[in-house]
């Protein structure tokens, strides 16, 4: 089950500047994942079940993948992120003032640090706007809807599969925002240009991040060190990575790491 989404309203705020009218009542049926134009695979290398943003599939959510295609596609799989954690946060009912705050720091924070995202910028301000003042019921129906099953593993780092396939067991809470982690690493790792230690470091910071989702956890947070852990271990043979995560280690910047 997908929850609602601020993005849905990078669609609606540009129509409504440009005078445009949304359809009478766009059918939520009216299902076109197939077409190029929203095939979020395809497009951003994000299958469709793990496709955040949007109120399922639907007229709605095509349009948000189209504009987002249009203004903003390399940043796709943040924004995307910022959508599996508003989801999870939904889901677990953490207080609706909170979670949108939390969503719309979280673009924000791509709108300023992430140039590809910078396109997106008025349009991630409007929906924080409007999601904050209508996303009520949409909080008051999550409560009511199953976690959304879907689950991923990091397929480019195969070593770590085992203890990942462990964290949907332990941090049930927060399958959406875990499996966006690992999605995204394999999108950062496949892209040409990238620096896999680079990708490697936003990893171990995904999942580092997840503990602001989630009350204290005692089995949650030992299942992601040791993913943390595994991650490590398999780097230090490649050389580089550990330079890298040693100085982030040195900079603070991983909480996980600096126990070492
Ligand atoms: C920015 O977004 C607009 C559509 O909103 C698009 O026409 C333009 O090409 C985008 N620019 C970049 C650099 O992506
Ligand atoms: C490690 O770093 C050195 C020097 O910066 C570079 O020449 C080499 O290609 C790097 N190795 C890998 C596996 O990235
Ligand atoms: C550590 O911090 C310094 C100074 O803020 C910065 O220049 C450097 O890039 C950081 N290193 C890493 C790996 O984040």
């Amino acid at each position: 089950m997908h929850n609602f989404h601020a993005l849905l309203l990078l669609l609606i705020v540009p129509m409504m500047i440009h005078g445009m009218q949304l359809p009478p009542s766009p059918s939520p049926l009216k299902v076109s994942s197939s077409s190029p134009a929203t095939d979020t695979l395809a497009l951003f290398g994000i299958p469709k079940d793990l496709w955040k943003c949007g109120p399922g599939p639907g007229y709605v959510s095509d349009q948000i993948i189209q504009r987002m295609n249009e203004a903003c596609p390399l940043a796709a799989a943040d924004f995307n992120h910022c959508c599996a954690i508003h989801d999870d946060c939904y889901s677990n009912q953490r207080g609706r003032s909170q979670c949108d705050q939390d969503f719309c720091g979280c673009m924000s924070y791509h709108v300023k640090h992430n140039l590809n995202a910078a396109n997106c910028s008025q349009q991630t301000l409007a929906a924080c706007g409007l999601v904050e003042r209508y996303g009520e019921q949409f909080y008051n129906a999550a409560s009511q809807s199953p976690v959304d099953p879907a689950k991923r593993l990091p397929e480019e780092f195969p070593s770590i599969t085992e203890e990942y396939e462990k964290l949907y067991k332990a941090c049930e809470k927060q399958y959406a925002t875990i499996a966006s982690c690992a999605l995204n690493f394999d999108i950062c790792y496949r892209s040409p240009g990238n620096r896999h230690e680079k990708c490697v470091v936003d990893f171990q910071r995904c999942l580092d991040a997840t503990h602001l989702g989630r009350d204290l956890d005692q089995q949650c947070d030992a299942a992601i060190e040791m993913v943390q852990w595994k991650m490590v271990e398999k780097v230090e043979t490649g050389g580089n990575v550990t330079v890298l995560v040693l100085a982030e280690v040195q900079n603070n910047t991983i909480t996980f790491v600096k126990k070492v």
